[in-house]
Formats: structure tokens, sequence, C-alpha cells
């Protein structure tokens, strides 16, 4: 399948699922734009596509997604372009309702749904009429664990928003995947002995035993940005997280 002349921009492309759409639609065929705030990162991980297949067209740049004049720079100097995919984030955010902090909250509105909100108004001018945009809100939209209240608020407003602008910014189409637990450096947070318990215990509670890879992600990804019939889909990503199985 050849789309040599669609471009896709991918803020959040230099790790995790944003790293493994990128590597999945340059194999397709499109031209690719990542982009996340660290250099070194964005460089690391511009070598880490070329490493998997060299001569690709892909290209990087260092924007922050929660800066609206960083945005409009980086848009205005990319032009004219096809596809948006959103993976930026912040990581954490597990904890009671007792023990939140302003801060917390404050960083994680800014982090996850200011920044999906910025970007996309961001993109407006330059993403092209039938083109589309992917957001990633999470599996804890769904559930009602104790300890969820902040990830499942942030998440649930960012698929929430999805829908919205699915019929605001018609007929370009927006779509959502809803993740559940995939082994990406979003966990690095957790020391690596701990890390392991929680994959552990978040793998026990999915249908299919496991958490979940960056690639199967990006696979879920792939099909919103090409099918131009899908939008206004919140697509669930989470090995079946959400269905409550007791193992
Ligand atoms: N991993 C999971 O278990 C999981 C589960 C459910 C949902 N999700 C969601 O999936 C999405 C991708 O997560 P991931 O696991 O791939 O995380 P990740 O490996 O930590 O990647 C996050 C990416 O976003 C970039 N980023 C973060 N804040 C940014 C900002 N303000 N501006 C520009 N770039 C920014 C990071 O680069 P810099 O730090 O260099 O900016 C990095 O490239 C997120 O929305 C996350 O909430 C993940």
């Amino acid at each position: 399948m050849a789309h040599t002349s669609e471009r896709v921009v991918i803020l959040g492309g230099t790790s995790g699922i944003g790293l493994a759409t990128a590597d999945l639609l340059l194999d397709r065929g499109y031209e690719v734009v990542i982009a996340g705030r660290n250099e070194e990162r964005l460089t690391q991980a511009l070598k880490t596509l070329d490493t998997r297949t060299p001569g690709r067209p892909v290209t990087g740049k260092a924007v922050d997604a929660t800066d609206s004049e960083q945005l409009a720079a980086l848009f205005t100097e990319l032009g004219a372009f096809d596809h948006l995919v959103i993976t930026v984030t912040r990581n954490g955010g597990f904890t009671s309702l007792a023990d939140l902090e302003a801060d917390e909250v404050r960083r994680h509105s800014e982090g996850k749904l200011l920044a999906h909100l910025l970007t996309v108004q961001a993109a407006l001018g330059t993403l092209r009429g039938d083109g589309s945009v992917t957001l990633v809100g999470a599996v804890s939209a769904q559930l009602s664990a104790p300890g969820l209240v902040l990830l499942g608020a942030m998440n649930s407003a960012v698929e929430s928003a999805s829908r919205i602008l699915a019929a605001e910014l018609a007929p370009r189409r927006v779509n959502a995947v809803s993740p559940g637990v995939i082994e990406t450096p979003w966990w690095d947070w957790i020391p690596e002995e701990a890390r392991a318990d929680t994959l552990a215990g978040a793998a026990a509670a999915t249908a299919v035993g496991r958490p979940g890879r960056a690639e199967e992600v990006a696979h879920a990804i792939g099909f919103l940005v090409e099918n131009a019939y899908v939008t206004g889909v919140v697509l669930p990503v989470d090995g079946g997280a959400r269905l409550n199985v007791q193992r």
C-alpha cells in the first residue's frame, strides 16, 4: 500500500506508542514527522527509525505540545499535511482523592488534556480537509478502581473531546484509541522491581493475560488513520482490561 503523497505528524513520536506508530506508518509508505520536547530523545528516535529501515522519509522537531507558540511555528514550517496523531502524556498520576495534590492535577491537565487541545487547534490551519486526527486516551476512562480518579478523569476528557471534535471538525475525521497497560517507557518512573510487579498485576486484570505492546496500539492507530469511513470512534486496545475479568 503506497501513501507516499500523505504526511503524518506525530506529537509524542519520540517514544513508546508514538514511535511504534511512526515505524508502522513509514513502512506503509507515509512521510512522517515526529515531535517531542527532548532533543536527545528526538535524535535517538530518528536514529532508531533509520536503523530499523534506512532511508525512509522521516524528520523530527523538538516541540512542547503545551506551548501554543512552538506549535504554531511547527505547523507553519511544515505546511499542508494529512494526518495528526497525538501521543503526548504525563506519567504517574495514580492517587486516591485523599492524597491528591492540586499541582498534580494541574500537571496532568496541562500535559494531557491541554496538550491535546492546543495541538489540534494549532494544526487546523494546515491539516487537510479530508485528513484525520487520532488522540490517545486510556482504559482508566472506563474503569472504577480506587486510585484512578485523576488518570480516569483526564483520559475521559480526551476521549470525550475526540467524539465532540469529530462533529465539530467534520469532514475531517477524529478518533481515539484507548490503550490498556502497554509496556513502554511511560512506566520508567516506577523502580524496575516494582515495575515488573505492577505490569504483572495489570496483566492479571486483562482477558488476554499480558500487558500490551506499543506495536499493537500503533496497529490500531494505523487503522484509524487509514479507514476514511471511521470517525468519532474510541477504539479500546486493552486486552480486555475493561471487562473486569477475574483470573
Ligand atoms: N503505556 C501505557 O501503559 C499507556 C496506557 C494507556 C494510555 N497510554 C497513553 O498512550 C500515550 C502514549 O504513551 P506512551 O506509553 O507511548 O508514553 P511514552 O513512551 O512516555 O511517550 C510519550 C511521548 O510523548 C512526548 N511528550 C510528552 N509530553 C510532551 C509535550 N508536552 N510535548 C511534546 N511531546 C511530549 C514524549 O517525549 P518528551 O518527553 O521528550 O517530550 C514521548 O515522545 C499517552 O497518551 C498515554 O497516556 C499509555
